[in-house]
């Protein structure tokens, strides 16, 4: 298991059922791709497990209700050990079905426990590290008959990070529990406690609760909460109240659906790839109907959107034209239904829109249509006008976005015209199969980075205090650095309501650099160092402001000496290919906004005079 799951259990005098689903939606942000669900009955366990969001595991109850319990365990899996299917959903049984288990973190030893299980005779059913607990946990039982004792004994023979939460179908009214680096967290209720990995889970039932350390054990029923070591010592127990509301436990616990978004970036990403690649590296756009002969045939590209979309767009731009050798044209789509703009019908329209309603995207793509040009949507909500009124669409699916300030959908958005320009490049041969495949696996490999990436975003914070006064930022970059520079200036002007601009940087020397005095923070952004004259182009860009008094706050790759050389604050990014670079440059951006602005006790999520989706031209 990764350590994002979502882990849920109760015991009390309510129906668990709804408790625990509902808990386990509190926890969606943290991303999954299976979720399953175990309740005692008098006859035994009963499980419910899907692979997909919790809709599915929701759709499957109804098919196939669980009898009434008070007692349960659920989870959300994001797949590591063996893909997210059914069967590797949690809860796992042990073989005679006695008992569950759910699981958050990683059991290093699992393969060794595997083989030693195996050979007893024991037969797995999963692929998961996680089903030799249950088997572990269904021996102990024979030797230690209380289940918090032999989940201790358990514990002992595992090496990793690790939450567990157990049901024994022979123990009513008593649910178990461990605690190793996972987050593991006691919610204390009347006539009910719970167990969960992110207070969001139970925050609508109680406010009072425990934090487990590490290496201990918990034992709940509904009206007691018994802590110890994994040696069986009595551990102190740390009770708390919870501050926050409702309303903040829909943001997962973050203060802003903002920088939640900011954080789901990982998920939305993987989710925009999934099952639009095949194993061999190919792309599969099954969903982009349009004649594969009319896709052959276009001879120009026109990207049309508004704000952050449009951004997603230029970027798209570079790696399109790149692949595909067709021209491409990127729009605002304001600007475009009114020039008398050449569309015909062998042109591609792709029209970039999160919420699908934006009217001046809408209007660009009905003239497009009137012209009989081909047009794509690329789209984050389902059955949106704009999708409606588009041959062909591609989603995003990055998940709802609630702040005004795009964040998980501009980086899904741009994942989504890569798609799009890979399949074009595919279909249109102006790439081999292997360079794709070559593309695809670095574009695999984002999501993962972005991750590293917002794991070490303290840097950030420390610099946000340091400029929270300033009046005016710039940010600069060339090739695809400069869309990237565009958006993070207006991340910046959107929620700080900051003068922020961003530059071409070899546009700087033509103008801009006028506005260049001592102090002035300008955010560059570096190409990756293999890039032949970019780099070096760049880097010279930074010696020139620098020598004006700027200071520079300099993104670049981890290990690029030059840059370093050149940064009053620097910002390491992790290595990828240029065209990719941005999907990560722009998270330390989106986050020093987002900063800057709660700094500034501004409202992040609703800036004012701005809206979400703009329905009027
Ligand atoms: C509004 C939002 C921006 C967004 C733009 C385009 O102006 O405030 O954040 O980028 O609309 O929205 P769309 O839904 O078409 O992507």
């Amino acid at each position: 298991m990764a350590p994002v799951c979502g882990i849920v259990g109760y015991v009390g005098a309510r129906q668990a059922q709804p408790i625990i689903i509902g808990g386990l939606k509190r926890m969606e942000y943290r991303g999954y791709d299976s979720a399953g669900i175990a309740l005692w009955t008098p006859d035994g366990l009963e499980t419910r497990k899907r692979a997909g969001k919790l809709v599915r595991l929701e759709a499957e109850l109804a098919d196939r209700p669980l009898p009434e319990s008070r007692q349960g365990i659920g989870h959300t899996r994001w797949a590591t050990h063996g893909g997210p299917t059914d069967q590797n959903a949690h809860p796992h049984l042990s073989g005679d079905g006695r008992v569950a288990v759910v699981h958050n973190g990683i059991i290093e030893n699992a393969a060794i426990l595997r083989r030693e299980l195996e050979a007893e005779g024991v037969v797995f059913r999963s692929q998961t590290d996680t089903e030799a607990v249950a088997h572990l946990l269904r021996r102990a039982l024979d030797q230690e008959p209380g289940l918090a004792a032999a989940l201790r004994a358990v514990c002992r023979r595992l090496e990793g990070t690790f939450t567990l939460v157990v049901l024994d179908a022979a123990q009513p009214g008593r649910i178990a529990a461990a605690r190793r680096s996972s987050p593991l967290v006691v919610g204390v209720g009347q006539d009910e406690n719970f167990l969960a990995s992110d207070v969001a889970s139970f925050i609508e039932h109680t406010r009072h609760a425990i934090e487990l350390g590490q290496d201990q054990v918990v034992e709940i029923t509904a009206d007691t909460v018994t802590v110890t070591t994994f040696d069986g010592d009595p551990a102190p127990v740390k009770p708390y109240d919870i501050e926050w509301d409702l309303a903040a436990a829909e943001k997962g616990g973050f203060d802003w659906f903002m920088r939640k978004e900011i954080f789901e970036q990982p998920q939305a990403a993987s989710d925009t790839l999934l099952g639009r690649i095949d194993q061999s590296g190919r792309l599969c756009l099954d969903e982009l109907r349009i004649d594969r002969a009319q896709l052959r045939a276009a001879d120009k590209i026109v990207i049309v959107a508004c704000g952050t979309a449009y951004h997603a767009g230029l970027i798209a731009k570079y790696a399109i034209e790149h692949w595909t050798r067709v021209p491409c044209e990127v729009e605002l789509a304001s600007e475009f239904r009114y020039r008398d703009p050449i569309v015909t019908p062998t042109t591609l329209v792709v029209a970039i829109s999160q919420s699908g309603e934006t009217m001046d995207t809408l209007m660009a793509l009905r003239h497009a249509r009137e012209q009989h040009a081909q047009v794509v949507a690329i789209c984050n909500t389902n059955g949106a006008t704009i999708p409606r009124e588009s041959d062909a669409v591609i989603y995003t699916h990055a998940g709802p976005e609630i702040g005004v300030a795009s964040t998980k959908c501009f980086t899904a958005q741009i994942i989504a015209c890569y798609l799009l320009g890979l399949f074009l490049a595919q279909e249109r041969g102006t790439k081999f199969g292997d360079e794709i495949a070559e593309l695809v696996a670095d574009l695999t490999a984002v999501p993962a980075q972005m991750a590293a990436l917002l794991a070490d975003l303290g840097p950030i914070d420390a610099l946000a205090q340091e400029l929270v006064g300033v009046e005016s930022v710039l940010f600069i970059g060339r090739h695809v650095g400069y869309p990237v520079a565009l958006e993070g200036a207006l991340k910046l002007k959107e929620i700080s309501y900051l003068h922020a601009e961003g530059f071409a940087a070899g546009e700087l020397k033509h103008g801009p650099i006028a506005l260049v005095e001592p102090g002035l923070p300008v955010f560059v952004v570096v190409p990756p160092t293999g890039r032949d004259h970019l780099h070096d182009k760049v880097v010279s860009n930074i010696q020139e402001i620098r020598a004006r008094g700027a200071k520079t706050i300099v993104l670049a790759e981890r290990n690029d000496a030059e840059a370093w050389a050149q940064a009053d604050h620097a910002i390491p990014l992790p290595l990828a290919p240029t065209l990719f670079q941005p999907l990560l440059a722009i998270i330390p951006l989106q986050y020093f906004s987002c900063q800057m602005a709660t700094l500034k006790g501004l409202d992040v999520d609703q800036p004012r005079n701005l809206a979400k989706s703009v329905t009027v031209e």
